[in-house]
């Protein structure tokens, strides 16, 4: 696992973009995985830039977004559906059926929800997968106590979930309880990942993700498993890691290497 401390979101956001563009370079048929959520827009707003500027073209990649409420349509305000449009997808020019949400309609959402992995792996697999994590620890909507090897399904929020997002809704707007997410399993299955965290409200999710041991009930943990993970975070929310001082070293004797 690396651990990045940026001196600011700015330069989080720069990293990422950074290396989802270096990897478009070498495959112009890219497949990302992507998440919603206040944290990675700064990377989307670099992606469009690029675009905009010529730098990056988008017109093969695939996507496969994490997770999507069950009961809001498409066009509704607080979708992911319509979140990415708006900082994505119409900014760098995604082909529509390139794009691909995890099934929230329909009678046999089981089956949906198995085809969502078949068309993954018919991709070719997830290369990139960006990553937020929840002051509760999940990943997705993977919340507390979801079992490590879960694949795409149907999940129930979290208390703690519905409050941090409730910033969204206004004053009784009806706001979804479930989510249809990648599992745990399935995000453990991209090639690469990369995790950005701001905020001391998240500090203690990221020490138990980083620190802690590998628990369904910090989700999050589980990317300890994986051999490419990357969590790049800000002052706040790498305040709670007991070895700061350590990660920063490995961060300065990498620079210096020039081997990142
Ligand atoms: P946020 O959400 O980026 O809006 O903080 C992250 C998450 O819940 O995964």
């Amino acid at each position: 696992m690396r651990v990045i401390e940026c001196p600011s979101q700015d330069q989080a956001a720069d990293l990422v973009a950074t290396e989802i563009l270096e990897a478009l370079h070498h495959k112009p048929g890219l497949v990302l995985g992507l998440a919603t959520g206040s944290t990675p827009i700064g990377v989307y707003e670099r992606l469009v830039r690029a675009r905009r500027e010529g730098r990056a073209d988008f017109s093969r990649v695939r996507t496969f977004n994490l997770d999507e409420y069950i009961g809001l349509p498409a066009d509704h305000p607080q979708s992911y559906r319509r979140f990415m449009r708006e900082h994505l997808f119409d900014g760098v020019g995604i082909p529509a059926h390139h794009v691909h949400f995890p099934p929230t309609e329909g009678k046999d959402l089981l089956s949906a929800c198995r085809a969502y992995e078949q068309a993954i792996r018919a991709a070719g697999g997830i290369d990139i997968q960006i990553l937020g994590i929840g002051s509760n620890g999940h990943i997705g909507f993977n919340e507390p106590t979801s079992s490590l090897a879960s694949r795409t399904r149907v999940k129930t929020l979290t208390d703690k979930t519905l409050a941090d997002n409730a910033r969204f809704y206004a004053p009784g707007e009806q706001q979804p309880q479930l989510a249809t997410t990648m599992g745990v399993g399935t995000i453990l299955e991209a090639r690469r990942i990369l995790l950005q965290s701001f905020g001391s409200k998240k500090a203690e999710a990221v020490r138990q993700a980083v620190e802690g041991p590998v628990s369904s009930f910090w989700p999050a943990s589980a990317l300890q498993l994986h051999p490419d993970v990357v969590f790049y975070l800000d002052g706040d929310s790498a305040s709670s890691l007991t070895m700061r001082e350590y990660y920063r070293r490995v961060r300065r004797n990498e620079l210096e290497l020039g081997s990142h």
